[in-house]
């Protein structure tokens, strides 16, 4: 079998120009969806991101604005800005960039954004509620994902779902949201024993773990959907993902490539979720 490619690009291009379409509509009520990045220090992936987001923000209309504060910002000079940006009426949507100087503890910075504007979907009280299977800010990567899949009409309940990596940000988030559309879910993480019995059981296998080529086609089975979300430079300098694409792409019946696959698609749902949190605040 050689498989579909899912672009995320293709999909988030979709999405956005249904989300501009909305944007115009909430500014004839005048709302406009407010989104605050702040990135601290100069790293430079850090830097890319953001930009990518401010970008995206542009292009569907949601009036964004970048907070850049220096490496020597300490905790509490962070925590006043975020108490500012939590009582601003302007501001819908607040993104801490992450990873954080080591000085600075990034559970303390999460949970002191507002539930309602934690559009990262990363406060205890959103993921609280996307276990207990309630509607909230979904991690934008995660939800990205599951956007895919059902944008391609792949079926999610009573499929084998595997999981590999187990990260705050994607792996454990994706796990739930798999588990909550009624897959049937398996985490593999650097403890497991024996990783391919489990991969090769997968129907829908996302691979997170951030080591180019961790998995081939010899590690997949047959009509499986692989989706993976690891973004690796190779020594070329070009981005490569955590699967190997040409070997899986000849076992798998829909995979995602990489860069053009799940990238694209996280930056598409922190707009999501940006212009979910505006319509909200205007309820
Ligand atoms: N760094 C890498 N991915 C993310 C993300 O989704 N959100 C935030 N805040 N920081 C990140």
């Amino acid at each position: 079998m050689t498989a579909q490619v899912i672009y995320g690009t293709e999909i988030a291009e979709q999405l956005r120009a249904e989300m501009k379409q909305e944007v115009e509509g909430l500014k004839k009520q005048g709302i406009i969806p407010g989104l605050t990045v702040v990135l601290i220090g100069d790293d430079p992936a850090s830097h890319s991101y953001v930009k990518g987001k401010q970008k995206a923000s542009d292009q569907v209309g949601i009036n964004s604005d970048l907070i850049t504060l220096p490496t020597s910002t300490t905790e509490q000079e962070l925590l006043t800005i975020i108490d500012k940006l939590n009582q601003d009426e302007k501001v819908h949507g607040i993104l801490v960039q992450l990873p954080l100087p080591d000085h600075i503890q990034e559970q303390v910075v999460i949970e002191a954004i507002d539930p309602a504007k934690d559009v990262d979907g990363f406060h205890p009280i959103n993921i609280g509620r996307m276990i207990a299977g309630k509607d909230t800010f979904f991690p934008c990567t995660p939800f990205g994902i599951i956007q895919m899949l059902k944008r391609k009409n792949i079926e999610i309940e009573g499929k084998n779902a595997v999981v590999v990596g187990r990260s705050n940000i994607v792996g454990k988030p994706v796990g739930q949201l798999l588990l909550n559309e009624n897959a049937t879910v398996t985490y593999c993480h650097s403890r497991t024993k024996d990783m391919q019995k489990f991969t090769k059981e997968a129907d829908i296998l996302i691979v997170a773990v951030g080591k180019q080529h961790f998995l081939t086609g010899e590690d997949i089975k047959e009509g499986a959907v692989v989706i993976d979300v690891g973004v690796n430079r190779m020594d070329n300098g070009k981005l490569t993902g955590d699967v190997e694409f040409e070997s899986a792409k000849e076992k798998a019946s829909y995979i995602t490539p990489v860069p053009k696959g799940v990238g694209p698609m996280t930056i598409t749902m922190l707009l999501h979720n940006t212009i979910k949190s505006a319509k909200k605040f205007h309820q």
